[in-house]
């Protein structure tokens, strides 16, 4: 009966600009990728048809936003747009004291120079790269307590960046309390696929870092899109509006860094939010020496403006809907076509699994980074490399780190790309899956001491 079938539903936008793209032939593909060391981060985006690299700084702004562009009160000090920024955060995160910061990592540095001595550990549901390296500067080490099933890209489980309670409890235990200065905690994890922590995990480890008295520093850089998971697969949760369940999240933890660049719909931006007054004080004097003044920090007015926008339009039932629903649109049509990829479908992109894809290639040969080359190579569609590359060195041993999941991320920016570029991307991939059995890996060439994956250059073996 036609009434009882499924509607097709379509963005909560129109639009209004539009910045053209351009393809180039695979000659010129296979030049630019070669010049550019097979490193997708050294491509120049004119070279790209589709950027799928990242999802970070590369939304699509409002009206409204633009609009609050133009309301910049770019006064030195006291830019009535902090205090926009403040409330709109105060307001949707609940957290009390805040600094702006120019993006995330900046965030990072300053609480980690803030709380972690050196010996320290710093046990987190999975690494972040950015995250790991403040950790290690400032002398922590990160320490693992994701479940198990977060490393294993097939498995279902409906929350995988839930954190291992008895992993976590042993770890307290061993190392003392006074060795962990927080426990660090993202919501929906990057490196696991983009995979959500459940309320009712997040819940048992406040219990558990209470009994301790640790704190919970929280990573909020993609928060809305964890609730939208909580609110889709966690019971009791079906009915309650996304803005409310966010705010349940930041309410169990004790401070966040956050890259606005994700989320939070803008550009460029991020903050350092705190509830403890005397480590507020704190990161304000040290948000002057490295940033700016703590009314603007690595921001201008108007960015801060279209940051306060943003957080609002973050949380708004449709868009969340909409910008989760065209990363799973894909991840199912690749799956349709029996890609490996990480399941379950992650909230900001689709991650292949390059270790099945290309299980002629050890992990030495790079097998993510070899697949991001390839998939450029197709048509022009720009993807990241999420394997031994990302996880660097051990800082002790100088040996590769070698993570269990070998990935690439094919992010997706937030309001930028149609259904029909989804279906381009989906196709190409199959074509790169098609002919997998022919493509050789890569060999480091250069690689630079900090998180290699942006500017190292490599060469065809
Ligand atoms: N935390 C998470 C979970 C992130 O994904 C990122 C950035 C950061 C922190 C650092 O924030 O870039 O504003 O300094 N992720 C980007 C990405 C780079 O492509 O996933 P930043």
């Amino acid at each position: 009966m036609a009434d009882q079938r499924k509607r097709s539903w379509a963005e909560p936008y129109k639009i209004k600009m539009v910045e053209p793209v351009r393809m180039i032939s695979r000659e010129e593909r296979e030049k630019a990728i070669k010049e550019a060391g097979y490193n997708t981060f050294l491509l120049r985006s004119r070279d790209v048809y589709i950027d799928l690299l990242t999802d970070s700084g590369t939304s699509a702004m409002s009206d409204r936003q633009w609009a609050g562009m133009m309301m910049g009160d770019e006064a030195y000090a006291g830019s009535e747009n902090f205090y926009h920024l403040e409330e709109a955060i105060q307001k949707y995160y609940g957290y009390k004291y805040m600094v702006p910061t120019h993006q995330g990592r900046a965030a990072e540095h300053i609480i980690s120079q803030l709380m972690i001595n050196e010996g320290d550990c710093v046990p987190g549901n999975m690494y972040f790269t950015t995250t790991k390296l403040h950790q290690e500067l400032a002398g922590g080490t990160f320490v693992d307590v994701i479940i198990d099933e977060a490393h294993d890209p097939e498995n279902e489980h409906p929350f995988k960046a839930n954190v291992d309670l008895t992993k976590l409890e042993d770890l307290i235990k061993e190392k003392g309390q006074d060795k962990i200065p927080y426990v660090s905690i993202a919501t929906s994890v990057n490196m696991a696929g983009g995979q959500p922590i459940s309320m009712a995990n997040l819940k048992e480890v406040r219990k558990l870092t209470n009994k301790y008295d640790i704190p919970i520093i929280h990573d909020m850089t993609r928060v809305a899109e964890n609730a939208y998971f909580i609110k889709q697969r966690e019971n009791g949760y079906e009915d309650t509006p996304i803005k409310d369940i966010v705010r349940e999240i930041c309410s169990l933890t004790d401070g966040a860094t956050m890259s606005a660049k994700k989320d939070a719909l803008v550009n460029i931006g991020g903050f350092l939010a705190l509830n403890d007054q005397e480590l507020f004080r704190k990161a304000q004097n040290m948000v002057v020496v490295y940033e700016g003044l703590h009314t603007y920090g690595g921001m201008a007015g108007r960015d801060m403006e279209a940051l306060a926008i943003g957080i609002t339009e973050s949380v708004d039932e449709d868009h969340i809907r909409a910008r989760v629903g065209q990363v799973q649109y894909l991840g199912e049509k690749l799956l349709d076509m029996s890609i490996p990829v990480v399941r379950p479908i992650g909230s900001h992109g689709v991650f292949l699994n390059a270790k099945k894809i290309l299980p002629h290639l050890t992990q030495d040969e790079l097998p993510a980074q070899t697949l991001a080359a390839e998939l450029y190579l197709d048509a022009g569609i720009r993807s990241m490399e999420r394997g031994v590359v990302s996880a660097g060195r051990n800082p002790e041993t100088g040996k590769h780190n070698y993570p269990a999941l070998e990935l690439i991320r094919l992010t997706i920016p937030r309001r930028v790309y149609t259904q029909a570029h989804m279906d381009v991307v989906a196709e190409s991939v199959e074509a790169v899956y098609q002919q997998r059995e022919d493509i050789t890996g890569l060999a480091f060439d250069y690689e630079p001491e900090y998180l290699r994956f942006f500017q190292s250059r490599f060469k065809k073996l």
